[in-house]
């Protein structure tokens, strides 16, 4: 276990049968054993929401599989990684998402920090008034769920109205790692775009827990006080989510 590669997870879906990917217990504990060994000191499971159900199904549906999940844990020698887990979610966009009463229970554990899917296409501006209100209006702070994963649908004069507003900006270690990707990584990490480095991880294959990767990647590429900004910004939301 290297300590220098200790790290925190704000963003990663690992509960069984909530997303695509990790199917079941097995493949949670696979993807728990391979975040030990990375040194994952906390990660906040977020599993997707969307406004096809209700908040309260949701949250029923999440507290069944994340007991689920601890059963399994405890008869597993990673029975200590429970306490290593808070609860949030990935919550895609929506219009009624602005007068959701239940949108504080879709925060990260004990904070007010909502993690913010927006849509896979061209915004317009109605959306890019509804993330304000959602932080003016309902004192959300809004972390921007891997927003390097919307400059493709033409969004790039939206993008920067977003990085003007009070809100966090969230990267995949994807896009550090995957071929082709990382000079786009690198600018955006330079010019100060991204707040937090997250996996985002869905499985053992695709999107795996791989943030020991990345972060020997942001070394070697000479990023390591970025890298060192980024993993604080980790720590103080996992912190504030634990209350
Ligand atoms: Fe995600």
């Amino acid at each position: 276990m290297d300590d220098r590669n200790k790290y925190y997870d704000i963003h990663a879906h690992f509960l069984p049968s909530m997303d695509l990917g990790c199917k079941n217990t097995d493949d949670a504990l696979q993807m728990i054993s391979m975040m030990e060994k990375q040194s994952c000191q906390g990660v906040i499971a977020t599993p997707h929401f969307y406004p096809t159900e209700t908040v309260d199904d949701y949250l029923k549906r999440r507290h069944d599989n994340y007991t689920t999940l601890r059963e399994a844990l405890q008869e597993s020698q990673y029975s200590d990684f429970d306490k290593k887990i808070i609860l949030g979610t990935e919550v895609a966009y929506h219009h009624s998402l602005v007068f959701e009463n239940g949108i504080f229970n879709l925060c990260m554990g004990d904070s007010n920090y909502l993690l913010l899917e927006m849509p896979f296409s061209k915004w317009t501006p109605e959306v890019l008034e509804d993330v304000e209100k959602l932080i003016k209006y309902r004192g959300l702070r809004i972390i921007i769920a891997h927003l390097e994963r919307f400059y493709e649908y033409g969004n790039k004069k939206y993008i920067e109205r977003l990085l003007d507003m009070d809100l966090a900006i969230q990267m995949n270690t994807a896009h550090l790692l995957k071929f082709g990707a990382f000079r786009h990584a690198n600018k955006m990490i330079k010019e100060q775009r991204v707040d937090v480095l997250c996996t985002d991880c869905h499985g053992t294959f695709f999107y795996p827990p791989n943030m020991e990767q990345a972060l020997d990647k942001m070394r070697k590429s000479g990023l390591e006080s970025d890298m060192n900004r980024m993993m604080q910004n980790s720590v103080a939301i996992y912190k504030t989510a634990r209350g």
